[in-house]
């Protein structure tokens, strides 16, 4: 990658980092609908998995790979031989591949976890740049813990590193321990200490633990940092790494005081949030700044009045440049499959012939029900037709019954294969009575953990969007559904979850 001056290259790891928060499991489909909307968000790296983890994460990096043009597309490997060439076999199809190769580099981290010396970890790092660079120029390295990593070491890793090939250097604050005094003084004393570093671009990559990632991404920019690595809505492990949306903002916002400028079209935000939310289940609070659902609301008296009279007494952005406030009314019920297959691909979306089909489908049933169908309605169609292409189990039939003076119960018919399945069973409720006739059905034994509903509009006849978290084997699993019914969201929130955990 050439460097432009003033530049500060996006670097987004919602769909590996990101993917790591527990209960978050992408299938194939979920992660290329995420990339191809970051390739239009116009971030400059899209980091798409860690190839050698699984099979699923091998075919994701290579669908993704092979069909996003535009961004560089990377994958991760350790520093061992297997990794790397799995990671090259996933990303050769790219445009413009990357390999990201990783070695933790503090004590703590060496001496406890990889139960190595100093000197192995430097020789592991220095065969593993090369390897990637036998098979791809852009190479990028990550010594792991960085923050916590012995200073002399680092700047020993980092110049062998470059030596060795590495075109991207990161420092991850990999269990956001940092202050940001802390983390640009790191990056300053790491530029002086090895001068090479101008040469390649120069990457951080912060965690929140202490709530701090974004702050020490941008003090490390003030240092000289070139890239930021950063995933939508602040997904990642833990607390989760630096929010893209809004470190983009800052430098947006604050353009004349930072002076460095990225190259996101930053009218995308609002809708990748709302797709990241949606494929992965994960809603952000509504008080998040930038994309939460109060980032633009005003209540108190004084301040309505304020923005009635003028918008930039109490708002520093316009909700419209992060793309809030646009396209209201879209479709309706003589809308024809010409006039929604040329919105959805207005709105950026790219489905295969069948998904359209179902997804007309399902917009011709909420017209009859619904008089105005919005963007929002249209995403959350699209959004649950790309989760539930890869499923194993469909629903195919739902009737429930219930009065105050009887038992509920709920009838459900599934298909696998082509073949219907079909069982009535009584319940707590209806949505208890749903749920056990899927686990019947599909043998998963399910608990349920978390079940949250809401409005996708503001209007009586809005769909209904269920978020449920269950726990199947030990492992959590979160599954997403949307009707104007609440007891078929719910029931297709389920089933979601289900065949997430059967596919693994
Ligand atoms: O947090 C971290 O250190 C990482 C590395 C793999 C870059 O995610
Ligand atoms: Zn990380």
């Amino acid at each position: 990658m050439v460097k432009e001056e003033g530049r500060v290259y996006i670097f987004d790891t919602t769909l590996r980092d990101g993917e790591q928060s527990p209960g978050i499991s992408l299938n194939a489909r979920e992660k290329l609908e995420i990339a191809e909307q970051l390739a239009r968000l116009g971030v400059d790296v899209i980091e798409a998995g860690f190839p050698i983890t699984s099979q699923g994460d091998f075919e994701a990096v290579k669908s993704i790979a092979e069909r996003v043009k535009g961004p560089v597309i990377t994958g991760l490997a350790r520093c061992v031989d297997k990794d790397i060439d799995r990671a090259w076999e996933a990303l050769q199809g790219a445009e413009r591949p990357r390999i990201h190769v990783f070695i933790s580099t503090s004590d703590i981290h060496i001496e406890r976890k990889l139960r190595k010396t100093r000197e192995e970890v430097l020789e592991m790092a220095v065969a593993a740049v090369k390897r990637a660079k036998g098979y791809c120029d852009d190479v990028e390295f990550s010594p792991e813990d960085a923050t916590r990593t012995d200073f002399d070491y680092l700047v020993g890793v980092v110049k062998l590193a470059i030596e060795s090939g590495a075109t991207t250097i990161n420092i991850p604050d990999t269990v956001g321990y940092a202050t940001p005094d802390e983390f640009g003084k790191l990056i300053a004393d790491l530029k002086t200490a090895v001068p090479e570093l101008n040469d390649v671009i120069l990457s951080v990559h912060c965690h929140n633990d202490l709530g701090l990632a974004v702050a020490n991404s941008l003090s490390a920019i003030a240092s000289g940092a070139t890239q930021v690595e950063c995933a939508v809505n602040g997904l990642g492990e833990r607390a989760g790494n630096a929010a893209l949306e809004e470190i983009v903002m800052i430098l947006d916002t604050r353009a004349a005081t930072i002076g460095r400028r990225t190259n996101i079209r930053t009218e995308e935000i609002s809708r990748t949030s709302k797709l990241v939310m949606t494929l992965t289940g994960y809603a952000v609070q509504r008080n998040k700044a930038i994309v939460g659902a109060n980032a633009f609301a005003h209540s108190s008296g004084i301040h309505t009045d304020g923005i009635l009279k003028e918008r930039l007494t109490y708002e520093i952005i316009d909700p419209k440049s992060i793309g809030l406030e646009q396209g209201a009314v879209i479709l309706g019920k003589t809308s024809g499959r010409h006039a929604f297959r040329a919105h959805l691909a207005e709105m950026g979306f790219t489905l295969t012939e069948e998904e359209l089909e179902r997804a007309f489908d399902r917009f011709k049933v909420l017209a009859d029900k619904k008089a105005e169908i919005a963007d929002a309605d249209l995403e959350a169609i699209v959004a649950d037709e790309v989760r539930t292409a890869t499923d194993i189990y469909s629903l195919e039939y739902i009737k429930t019954a219930s009065s105050t003076d009887s038992t509920p119960m709920a009838t459900v018919r599934l298909k696998k294969n082509g073949t219907l399945f079909e069982e009535t069973t009584e319940g707590d409720g209806q949505v208890d009575a749903v749920c056990k006739a899927i686990g019947r059905l599909t043998g998963v034994d399910a608990k349920l953990v978390r079940y949250d509903v809401s409005a996708i509009t503001g209007s009586l006849d809005a769909q209904g969007d269920v978020t449920v978290e269950l726990e199947i084997d030990g492992r959590v699993f979160i599954g997403r559904g949307v009707s104007t019914d609440i007891i078929e969201a719910s029931a297709r929130a389920y089933l979601n979850a289900v065949n997430k955990a059967l596919s693994r």
